[in-house]
């Protein structure tokens, strides 16, 4: 006698029909189309005042409902198009996202099966899937093959997460930065019970990197006042400009004198699936721990960061947790992603990455990754052909710094401003070593040569 299927019209707990959700779902996949096969046409970022978004959002509870279609249209036209638009070919500032569909895909799939990735027992596909990837990025990286990972919401959580097991490790020392280390790293060993007095920014060399003797002189300085030098912070691609530290000489530095070696590749370390990047990272491999975001320069929609520890089981000694409401759901093989890291329920960010290295094959990863450092290197050979442009910083993994010669305080924030007001392009305008540069990241692979070029006229046109 066969059953009718109680969710036949609905499986949805507050009542929506399976047909209006397949074909809302249509609805939201040719949204999605269209808006990226117009995107070279929309602003590459745009904002409005919180008066405005006001004014557009009723701020009335939503008690009752309402149907579903305008506020789709709503969420797109008054919400969604009010951002940085970091896949769009002409967004240069900060470090862009160009996400590829597949990832796009794999994300979708991901939440509409409500996958959790938290223990073996409660979700052994999500675990075997994370921990696969998580040996792929290794092994991209020629990381032992024994090393571990997680994958958290980006690099601030993913350093976040290999200092605290640096930390469990080793117990808390002096830890040594340089003045281009991102800032959310400092912040982190602040919020980790590093004392400031334990936290050095060493001033960088002339190439805005670690200078290797000023870095040997502070440990050694430390030994003999007595501190406990613990980790040194390098970088494989510096967010201001791109520069990769002496990994190599860092790491015999940490070996000499037993010190962690972490690595922050959130943007940079993607390169070394390039054989250009592989040059400069050399060194990579012998770090304790590595941080790569694959929301940045791996091709994935945000977010995701990776963070690889060198060490097996190090990262469960510092997040393990077994609480007996807990234990059924651990399963007997002991892959449990909510004990390595402060998140126990955790969505898969790893379908997402599963799905797009499968789909594309990290050969054409690499090649799209190649792409954004040529864009870089033809933007500085652009710049040292002007009379008007001076090149600051050379271009290394994707990333150029430029000045207007004799530009005026103040002005290149100017310039950048009105280019992202005009919608064309964004650019970011920063400091190096006090003075004042504009900043292009060129690592989407949809970027032309012709977008450099009228990106950097356009911007000459804002200098008047
Ligand atoms: C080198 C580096 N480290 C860390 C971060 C922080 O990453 P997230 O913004 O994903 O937390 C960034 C962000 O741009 C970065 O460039």
């Amino acid at each position: 006698m066969s059953k009718q299927n109680r969710f036949e019209h609905s499986a949805d707990p507050l009542g929506m029909s399976n047909e209006a959700f397949r074909q809302l779902g249509y609805r939201i996949v040719d949204m999605v189309v269209d808006r990226h096969r117009e995107k070279d046409r929309e602003p590459a970022i745009a904002e409005q005042s919180p008066e405005w978004f006001a004014a557009q959002l009723s701020q009335v509870l939503p008690v009752a409902g309402q149907p579903i279609e305008p506020l789709l249209s709503q969420l797109a036209d008054s919400v969604l198009a009010y951002q940085q638009h970091g896949d769009h070919p002409r967004y240069f500032a900060r470090v862009p996202s160009p996400a590829s569909y597949a990832a796009i895909l794999g994300e979708w799939l991901a939440t509409g099966f409500n996958t959790i990735s938290t223990s073996w027992g409660g979700g052994a596909g999500p675990a075997a899937v994370e921990k696969l990837v998580m040996t792929w990025l290794a092994e991209l990286l020629d990381l032992p093959q024994n090393s571990e990972g997680v994958l958290l919401s980006g690099g601030s959580m993913a350093n976040f997460t290999a200092f605290a097991v640096a930390k469990h490790e080793r117990g808390l020392g002096t830890v040594y930065l340089h003045e281009q280390t991102h800032s959310s790293l400092k912040r982190n060993l602040q919020n980790l019970g590093f004392a400031d007095t334990q936290i050095r920014v060493l001033p960088c060399n002339w190439q805005f990197a670690f200078d290797l003797e000023v870095l040997r002189s502070a440990i050694e300085h430390d030994l003999q006042a007595g501190n406990q030098p613990m980790m040194v912070v390098a970088s494989a691609g510096t967010t201001n400009t791109g520069t990769v530290d002496d990994l190599q000489a860092i790491s015999a530095l940490c070996q000499q004198h037993a010190l962690w070696l972490h690595v922050d590749g959130a943007y940079g370390a993607p390169a070394y699936l390039t054989e250009r990047g592989k040059v400069v990272m050399q060194g990579l491999s012998l770090a304790d721990s590595v941080v790569l975001d694959p929301h940045k320069w791996f091709f994935q929609p945000y977010d995701v960061g990776a963070c690889l520890i060198r060490h097996p089981g190090a990262l469960e000694r510092c997040f393990g947790m077994y609480p007996e409401y807990l234990k059924d759901s651990q399963g007997e093989h002991a892959l449990n992603f909510g004990n390595r890291s402060l998140e126990l329920t955790r969505r898969s960010r790893a379908v997402k990455l599963w799905l797009s290295m499968q789909t594309y094959g990290t050969d054409a990863m690499a090649a799209g990754i190649d792409v954004g450092i040529d864009l870089a290197l033809y933007a500085q050979s652009i710049i040292e052909a002007s009379e008007r442009w001076e090149l600051v910083t050379p271009a290394q993994l994707g990333v150029v710094c430029l000045a207007l010669k004799g530009a005026r305080d103040g002005q290149h924030a100017i310039m950048a401003h009105r280019l992202a007001e005009s919608g064309y392009a964004c650019v970011s305008s920063t400091t190096l070593a006090g003075r004042s540069v504009l900043r292009l990241c060129t690592i989407n692979p949809l970027t032309t040569t012709e977008d450099i070029d009228q990106t950097l006229s356009r911007l000459l046109e804002f200098a008047g």
